[in-house]
């Protein structure tokens, strides 16, 4: 790997890369060098024949808490070359299966790259919050069109538009991940179905994935692109400005 992050920790083994992000002081907030970092393992990834499958992971008790939002307000993201949109990319265009295991929050983009995975196992800790809203952003990632198109306007309206946050069960219940687990089973559950994955082969499962998501692959990009330019504009913005420094001040947001 050229881009040298701690907070990544990639392993190899048996045809399985596992991308853990780990920075548990800031319930592993990602920075613009961690985004660099997890969009060139899944560049290597795509090119490397011997990997069949890539999970995405958090620590024990979290998964992400999305953004980081000192770094955005310190290092904002300038435009599609930026790490956080090259990272959406990869995992919008991976054409091998991506999962992830998610024990406690998954927020932002916590949540937003779950919709590009194939496989999402979770625990009862799991917890799912979109707050672009709250913090004067708009949605990132495709989502105001994965979104609806997965649970429904109706359902995405209310987490998008309100920026509640969900549990497990409901995450279940609407389709957001593929199936929950006692905490406990969560890591042995998802290798056990890893494995499966890795013994199939290669060719059949690449191309089926493929025709799963050959009707929205354009639609997904352009709407992407669509979102993370305004993303960008909202996030110079005073709302977004006064939601970042609230939340790093620990204060409520004032946007009167
Ligand atoms: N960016 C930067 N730092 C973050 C962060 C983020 N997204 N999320 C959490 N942290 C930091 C907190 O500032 C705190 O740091 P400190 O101990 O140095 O003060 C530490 O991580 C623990 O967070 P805290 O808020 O105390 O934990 P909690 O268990 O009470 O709440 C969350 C957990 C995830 C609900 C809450 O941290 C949160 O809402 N985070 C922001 C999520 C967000 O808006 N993400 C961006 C989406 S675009």
């Amino acid at each position: 790997m050229n881009v040298h992050c701690d907070e990544i920790a990639a392993t190899t083994e048996n045809g399985i890369l596992k991308l853990g992000i780990h920075r548990p002081e800031k319930l592993n907030a990602l920075t613009a060098t961690m985004y660099a970092a997890l969009a060139e393992e899944i560049e290597n990834a795509a090119r490397d024949e011997s990997i069949r499958v890539v999970v995405l992971h958090g620590t024990e008790d979290c998964f992400t808490s999305g953004n980081d939002l000192a770094d955005f307000a310190e290092n904002p993201p300038q435009g599609e070359h930026s790490p956080v949109f090259r990272f959406l990319k990869q995992i919008s265009q991976f054409r091998k299966p991506l999962a992830a295991q998610v024990s406690g929050p998954a927020v932002g983009i916590g949540t937003t790259m779950l919709l590009h995975c194939d496989l999402v196992y979770a625990d009862e800790t799991a917890k799912f919050r979109l707050p672009f809203v709250n913090l004067g952003l708009c949605p990132e990632a495709a989502s105001s069109y994965l979104l609806p198109k997965l649970v429904g306007h109706l359902r995405a309206a209310e987490l998008l538009l309100c920026g509640d946050m969900i549990d497990s069960a409901r995450a279940a219940e609407i389709g957001l991940v593929t199936r929950t687990f006692p905490h406990s089973e969560l890591e042995e559950k998802m290798s056990e179905k890893l494995r499966q994955i890795v013994q199939l082969p290669p060719r059949s499962v690449q191309l089926t994935k493929a025709l799963l998501k050959q009707n929205q692959t354009r639609q997904v990009a352009e709407v992407m692109s669509e979102e993370g330019a305004l993303f960008i504009q909202q996030l110079a913005k005073p709302e977004a400005q006064e939601a970042i420094q609230a939340f790093l001040q620990g204060r409520k947001p004032n946007f009167q």
